[in-house]
């Protein structure tokens, strides 16, 4: 039997994301352990699918601390005790201190609504269709200390329609995103992820497998 990867999954809102995992990790699709999942928003329904799921959960909010680094110390007291060796952002809207992102480094990941390195930053749904774009997507990467600048895992792209809005883009993304991060999830479970000296995501043994993913959604 192979050992189950200990992920812990970083929150602050709705968690369509944290379903996809929690679905994948009981339907055993994904070979993952849901250590802990922590959410700095009181009250955010990802914690309901947390405590429905029966996974340990804690609400750490960041106004009851006086900066990002002590914070971010209270995030990595309660990581430690569940030793996950990957940590997922899921909706975190949060940016975390280098101290925290080096303590997880090639362990830290982060979904982000665009075909980065293009739209980083806030609402990209409504910034791709005010530039008139064809394509938009989002992107599962590493993370590091530079704000949606981390090495690029998996991506999955949709053609933006005349009549989107940035409600039914987001519905759209939301549909990619619940693939592209559960296999991203995998691929690291697996061991598949090697981090070049250059940035690049490279995959062991994954010859047929694309990292930039096309939708017809
Ligand atoms: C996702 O669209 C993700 O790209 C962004 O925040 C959203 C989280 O959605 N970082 P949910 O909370 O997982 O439903």
């Amino acid at each position: 039997m192979t050992n189950k990867t200990r992920v812990a999954v970083l929150v602050s809102g709705f968690g369509s994301n944290l379903q996809a995992f929690i679905d994948g990790a009981q339907n055993s699709s994904l070979p993952i352990d849901i250590v802990g999942v922590i959410s700095n928003v009181e009250g955010a329904f990802s914690l309901d699918r947390a405590r429905n799921a029966g996974i340990p959960n804690q609400c750490i909010p960041h106004g009851q601390f006086p900066d990002r680094e002590i914070f971010d110390q209270a995030l990595l007291t309660q990581l430690d005790k569940w030793q996950p060796e990957l940590v997922v952002l899921a909706g975190f809207m949060r940016i975390l201190s280098s101290n925290f992102v080096d303590r997880f480094k090639n362990r830290l990941i982060n979904i982000h609504p665009s075909l980065l390195p293009d739209y980083t930053g806030l609402n990209t749904h409504q910034r791709v269709i005010d530039a008139g774009e064809q394509w938009h997507g989002s992107s599962v990467h590493f993370v590091i200390p530079e704000l949606d600048a981390g090495p690029v895992i998996v991506q999955g792209k949709l053609q933006v329609h005349n009549d989107d809005t940035a409600e039914t883009l987001q519905q759209r993304i939301h549909i990619i995103e619940h693939q592209i991060y559960p296999l991203a999830i995998q691929w690291f479970a697996e061991d598949r992820l090697n981090v070049t000296k250059k940035g690049d995501v490279l995959l062991n043994n994954l010859k047929n497998t694309d990292q930039l993913i096309t939708f017809n959604i």
